[in-house]
Parts: structure tokens; sequence; C-alpha cells
């Protein structure tokens, strides 16, 4: 399902120094699996992400997620790769902030191509509890909602991979527990693939594998479902 082979991902740096970020990063995560990436801070968890979600390219090597070559594809399609394919959860949530909880959901969705919109993110939203909290604008809603909101919006396209990055790292315990039990029962729900960068060792705890990143480097891989390449 997802398919890395020998990945390096560089910067340049503002002082115009190259930065390696990635370097010989290569595994195979099966089709329906659940894994969690954990590292220190800018051991490349989030560039990792970005590679998977074909929002950043690779400086070598190859990105396969659910039989597509990313490579392959120019930015047009993979726009549309993603649209269809992708759900992404950020840890700042990304809501806009003009609109209500509903229609962030709405936008997700009409991206994605769901037929019923609307009714499609009702729906959504409801799952994730906040059927009384449709009309509120992010700004009227509490930290662990708003995630809520963006994991509605995420999955109400029942995307194949959904990529989270810290969903639960601006969250108190209490909010925290509530967003990992729901990623969890979506993610058993939906049968999705589900890559979620994490330092909750609880919530890592519960994937099938367990990759840590150190400097850019695979340093230890474990669980099922997830093998290097
Ligand atoms: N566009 C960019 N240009 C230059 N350097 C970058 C860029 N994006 C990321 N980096 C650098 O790459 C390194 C890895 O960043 P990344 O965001 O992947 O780390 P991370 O593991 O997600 O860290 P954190 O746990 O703090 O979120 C960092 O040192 C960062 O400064
Ligand atoms: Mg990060």
């Amino acid at each position: 399902m997802i398919r890395l082979s020998d990945i390096s991902k560089r910067f340049r740096s503002p002082s115009g120094e190259e930065l390696s970020v990635l370097e010989g990063l290569g595994f195979h995560l099966r089709a329906g699996a659940s894994l969690a990436v954990q590292g220190p801070s800018g051991s490349g968890k989030s560039t990792l992400l970005a590679l998977l979600a074909g929002l950043e390219r690779p400086s070598g090597g190859w990105v396969e997620v659910a039989g597509r070559r990313l490579d392959a594809l120019n930015e047009r399609e993979l726009a549309a790769f993603r649209a269809r394919n992708l759900g992404f959860v950020f840890q700042s949530f990304h809501l806009l902030p003009h609109f209500s909880a509903l229609q962030n959901v709405a936008i997700g969705a009409e991206i994605a191509g769901v037929r019923n919109p609307l009714g499609a993110s009702r729906e959504a939203l409801e799952r994730v509890g906040l059927a009384d909290r449709m009309g509120h604008l992010p700004g009227q809603l509490s930290g662990g909602e708003c995630q809520r909101v963006a994991i509605a919006r995420a999955v109400v396209g029942r995307p194949q991979v959904l990529l989270c990055d810290e969903p639960t790292g601006s969250l108190d315990p209490a909010n925290a527990g509530k967003v990992f039990d729901l990623i969890l029962e979506l993610h058993r729900d939906l049968g999705n693939t589900l890559v979620l960068v994490t330092h909750d060792a609880h919530l890592s705890l519960a994937m099938d594998a367990r990759l840590s990143l150190e400097r850019g480097r695979l340093r230890d891989l474990q669980g099922e479902g997830c093998v290097p390449l």
C-alpha cells in the first residue's frame, strides 16, 4: 500500500548550505495497517508525511501510495490523487476560520468528490460527536472540538490512506484520549492505512507497527505490517 525506496530529502537552508533531512529511508506498509512514526524534534517526521502526501518531492528514491508511483504524477494529477485517496490531519488543525464546522468539512468532501457533500459532512460530524456544533466557527470551538472537525474533514471522503501529524499534540490529556479513540475507531471502521506521527507512547502502542527516526535515518522498526526495504 505504501512503499518507500531509498528516500532522501535535502533542503537548502536560508544560508545556502544543503541540509540532509532524510537519508536512505525505505519501508513497505501493508494495506490496512497502522504505523506510528516517532523520533525527536527535527528528525524528519513531518517531512516524511509530506513526502507520503506528495506535498514534497524526494531528492532521491521514490514513493508509492495506493499503487501509484507519486513521481509519475504531475502537480495536477497529484492534487487529484490526494483528493481521492488521502486524508491529512495537521497538528494545528488548519480549519478555515470564517467557515462553520459543517462548511469546513463540506469543502473537504467536495474536494474529495463526495456525491452529497453536505449530507456526508453532517454524518462525519455526527460520527466525531459534534452533531450539536455544526454551525460553530472554529473560534467558537474548543481545541479538541477543532481537532475532531479536522478529523471529520480528513475522513469524509473515506480515504484509503490517513496521515496524521501529532493529532493529539496540542490537546489536554482528556481530549487527547478522545481524539485518540476516535482515530482508532475510524481506522478500524474504514479499514484504511494509517500513518501517525506521535510522541504519545500509549497511542503508538495501539498501532500495528512503530518506526523511529533519528536524524533522518531509520533507527528502529517494530511490530507487524511494516518491513524495512
Ligand atoms: N522547507 C524547508 N527548508 C529547510 N529546512 C527544512 C524545511 N522543512 C524542514 N526543514 C528542516 O528539516 C528538519 C526536519 O523537519 P521536520 O519538520 O520533518 O521535523 P519533525 O521530526 O517533524 O520535528 P517536530 O517533532 O519538531 O515536528 C528540521 O531540522 C527542519 O528545520
Ligand atoms: Mg513535525
